[in-house]
């Protein structure tokens, strides 16, 4: 599995010109303070930091991380090895572990693969264009489609650039203001260091107060609305759906504009952990890190979120039942229960029909494992023509007509 997903990144990402880059696994805390943002959860929380002796006694020691994010890495390596001098946009992708200090449950990890790309580039290089981030949100969709990744959604949304954001920032000071103090202790404290933050917050009783406040798309300015309208009709063009979420602000501090996440529904094996993906475009991270202005967007993908998917989607279609399992009561009805098989087959349903040997409750195992309805063929059935039929899902019998039992077992 882990093959294939990334023989597909790769084979995908190749179509649409982006190249491999390997950055290193660990680098200057710095780097992350600086590029992801010292009041993120990442960073307040969540990075294997450590000091670092020097080599002799004369050297200082240094402060290393594991990198919690590639994006950092990818822009310290953009700005340090001179790709901005190509003039050229950079379109750039790489495969690698993340580390990030979680409480481990099922797909969240200390230790997680992600699979990521950046394009970024001088303005003149078309970096800022809102074609860039619909380029990048179609060729996702292509590589979950070809992946045959079933009920992605795509949420998307603008949190406006960098002088859009302190405008909305300032309205949700004020209009968290008079309401934080009966709001959950995490926004009560992000009401003063993050406003954006308190978006994030899952807690129920917090959500009626948070829908209430003021909406970033109401603080774009003219350029921002524009991006916005542009990446959203691009994608209508290419025929990818998107879900507009105005709360939808994402945990790293770099963003401007687009914003997005792809998320999996209910049930496909991540429990509550159900973004696959998030990622987004961002303008004076290169010149944070000491480069030249180069604007960008990029992703990351959880890998090892993307492979619980598949792997419980997969189990689901193997799991893919019959319409109907018949069981015959005693041998003597197998013959009738063979011809009631050939009646519904030709009706269009799938049939298995059990063994009038077997007792009824290994006929019951059989078909709960098989069908998702038994379809019980005794004397009285036969004698009176109306069958029993037991619906596994609904752990209901009910009686059926044997002229209706085709109806019945397609519903
Ligand atoms: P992120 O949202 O922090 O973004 O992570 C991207 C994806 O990595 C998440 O959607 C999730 O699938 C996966 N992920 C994150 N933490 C864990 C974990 N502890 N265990 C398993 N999977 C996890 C970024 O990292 C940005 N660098 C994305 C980006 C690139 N933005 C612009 N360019």
């Amino acid at each position: 599995m882990w093959n294939r997903v990334e023989a597909t990144a790769r084979g995908v990402f190749a179509r649409y010109g982006f190249g491999e880059i390997r950055t290193p696994i660990f680098e200057t805390t710095e780097l992350f303070a600086r590029g992801v943002g010292e009041e993120t959860d990442i960073v307040s929380k969540e990075m294997y930091t450590w000091e670092d002796r020097g080599r002799a006694e004369s050297d200082k020691g240094q402060s290393l991380t594991l990198r919690p994010e590639n994006t950092a890495g990818v822009v310290r390596a953009y700005i340090e090895h001179g790709l901005a001098d190509t003039g050229m946009l950079q379109k750039l992708f790489y495969i690698g572990p993340q580390f990030r200090r979680e409480r481990p449950q099922r797909g969240r990890y200390r230790q997680f693969w992600q699979i990521g790309a950046e394009v970024l580039g001088p303005a003149w290089s078309g970096s800022d264009s809102a074609l860039r981030d619909a380029e990048v949100l179609e060729m996702l969709a292509t590589f979950l489609d070809e992946l045959g990744v079933k009920g992605w959604r795509l949420a998307l949304n603008s949190v406006g650039s960098s002088e859009d954001r302190p405008r909305y920032v300032a309205a949700l000071r004020e209009a968290l203001a008079p309401v934080k103090g009966s709001m959950c202790e995490n926004c009560q404290r992000r009401a003063e260091t993050n406003p954006l933050r308190v978006l994030d917050c899952k807690e129920p009783q917090d959500q009626a107060r948070i829908d209430a406040l003021p909406k970033i798309a109401d603080y774009l300015d003219e350029a921002s609305q524009e991006h916005f309208a542009q990446v959203k009709a691009a994608l209508d063009a290419c025929g990818v759906s998107y879900v507009v979420e105005p709360r939808l602000v994402r945990g790293l501090d770099y963003y401007t504009r687009t914003t997005f996440e792809f998320t999996v529904p209910d049930g496909s094996g991540l429990g509550t952990q159900n973004a696959l993906l998030g990622g987004g475009r961002y303008d004076g991270l290169s010149e944070m890190l000491g480069g030249p202005k180069a604007p960008g967007i990029g992703f990351a993908i959880g890998e090892d979120r993307l492979i619980l998917t598949l792997q419980a989607q997969a189990k689901e279609a193997a799991e893919d039942k019959l319409d109907a399992f018949i069981a015959p009561m005693g041998v003597a009805r197998n013959a009738e229960a063979l011809k009631l098989a050939q009646e519904l087959r030709r009706a269009g349903l799938s049939v298995e029909v059990g063994e009038g040997a077997f007792r009824l409750k290994k006929s019951f195992e059989a078909a709960d494992k098989l069908a998702r309805r038994m379809v019980i063929l005794g004397e009285d059935e036969v004698a009176s023509g109306i069958l029993t039929v037991k619906d596994f899902a609904a752990g209901e019998q009910t009686k059926v007509p044997r002229s209706e039992l085709a109806e019945a077992l397609r519903r």
